[in-house]
């Protein structure tokens, strides 16, 4: 009952996070969009700095993008906050149903020993501390050289993918990476780019011109949260990708999968042509992190090893004292409900469709048996190793 209802739960949260995310993150995408198709309007209009033409749905728009002039509030103004803000509260919702709420995968008992108290306190100390350290840093002088600001937040960055990568399963670890940037990207909207658009508003509203510097300083963390985007979205994916998240070198392959996202964003986001040399670093970054991923230890085992073919029996054996206390219709695990993953071992038939999805499980990434909660041993991964190379015969 209650694992039918934290099911829905995680199910409808997922659904309104990803509904949200979209809005936002669509948004977002709009508006850069906007700002580098307008172009300026053939009879020059006070404060219009670039107006253009599109056609949606059937019907026709003009968008102007102009600077309120003293005194000049428009009756109907429309913001953007709420996708943002949104969000964020159902993906912390998530985090904490998942992870902390739920047993199975916060912890890895092969990556550290640490308790469960500790982890958490860990998680929420960097999801909280995190804002303030990036913030602070933004508004010391150093923010006024970029370059070196930039180098000490992704050095920062760095340093916390690798200790929440030494310290939870490699699923959590990813997962708090992207909690932090999440919110570091919605406490730039609310807290700098909110705040700014206000004041300038207010002092439209007063019959003062408005300090467009502010706008502009609101712009450089809306760049930042651009650079964010594309890392968090593959964080978001990465949990069904056991091959990033639980290979030996996950941090690096994060580090270099988010690194490849930011410089596609780049390419995107830069003026015409001369952004374009960013596509290079990208495939180079998204290469290293195909490569850091690779089961390198996998591949040796099982070549010395095709002498021997154990049979179907050892390796049903395994299965049931491994495996199928999940998966199977007649569970004794039921705390992830039924077929986990969509997955039985019932039949001799359903093990041997499986095997390519049981070496990479069990034998490469070790994400299975869960957090190893039933003991499969080395010399058991083994005998699944030695049996799927050689072909996953059922005799
Ligand atoms: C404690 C319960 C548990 C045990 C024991 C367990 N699993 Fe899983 N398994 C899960 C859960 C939960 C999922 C879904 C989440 C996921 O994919 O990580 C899953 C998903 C899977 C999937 C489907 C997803 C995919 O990547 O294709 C496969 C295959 C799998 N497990 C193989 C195994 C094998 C092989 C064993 C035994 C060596 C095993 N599992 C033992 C809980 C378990």
């Amino acid at each position: 009952m209650t694992s039918w209802l934290a099911d829905w739960a995680n199910l409808l949260l997922r659904w309104a996070h990803f509904v949200a995310g979209i809005a936002w993150i669509g948004s977002s995408f709009y508006f850069i969009w906007l700002d580098r198709a307008l172009t300026k309007p053939e009879h020059a209009k006070p404060g219009v700095e670039g107006d253009l033409w599109m056609v949606h749905s059937g019907g026709f728009y003009q968008v102007e993008k102009r600077r309120p002039g003293p005194g000049e509030v428009p009756a109907v103004l429309h913001w953007f906050k709420w996708e943002a803000m949104l969000t964020w509260i159902t993906g912390i919702a998530l985090l904490i149903l998942v992870f902390y709420l739920g047993s199975a995968y916060l912890l890895d008992p092969n990556v550290s020993r640490i308790s469960r108290g500790a982890a958490i306190a860990v998680g929420i100390g960097l999801i909280v501390l995190g804002w303030p350290i990036y913030d602070g840093l933004w508004r010391s002088p150093l923010a006024r050289r970029p370059p070196i600001a930039a180098a000490v937040s992704l050095g920062l960055l760095t340093a916390v993918t690798v200790l929440v990568c030494r310290l939870f399963s490699g699923r959590a670890a990813f997962m708090h990476v992207g909690a932090l940037l999440g919110t570091i990207m919605v406490a730039n909207v609310w807290e700098r780019i909110l705040p700014a658009q206000r004041q300038m508003l207010d002092a439209t509203r007063a019959g003062r011109p408005a300090d467009f510097t502010l706008g502009e300083r609101a712009k450089q963390r809306s760049v930042h949260n651009s650079y964010m985007t594309f890392p968090l979205l593959l964080i978001m994916l990465s949990n069904h990708f056991p091959a990033t998240y639980a290979s030996p070198l996950n941090w690096l392959v994060l580090l270099l999968l988010g690194v490849a996202g930011a410089f596609v964003r780049h390419a995107m986001i830069g003026r015409g042509r001369s952004a374009r040399w960013a596509l290079l670093p990208a495939a180079l970054t998204l290469f290293g992190a195909m490569f850091f991923s690779t089961p390198k230890g996998a591949a040796a085992r099982i070549r010395t090893a095709t002498d021997s073919v154990p049979s179907f029996a050892a390796v049903r054996s395994v299965i049931a004292q491994r495996c199928q206390p999940c998966h199977s219709q007649y569970q004794s695990d039921r705390t992830f409900g039924p077929a986990p993953g969509g997955v039985t071992f019932d039949t001799p038939e359903s093990v041997a469709r499986m095997a390519e999805r049981i070496r990479v499980r069990a034998i490469e990434t070790k994400t299975m048996p869960l957090a190893n909660k039933t003991g499969i041993t080395d010399a058991e991964r083994d005998v699944l190793a030695r049996w799927i190379a050689a072909g996953a015969p059922l005799r």
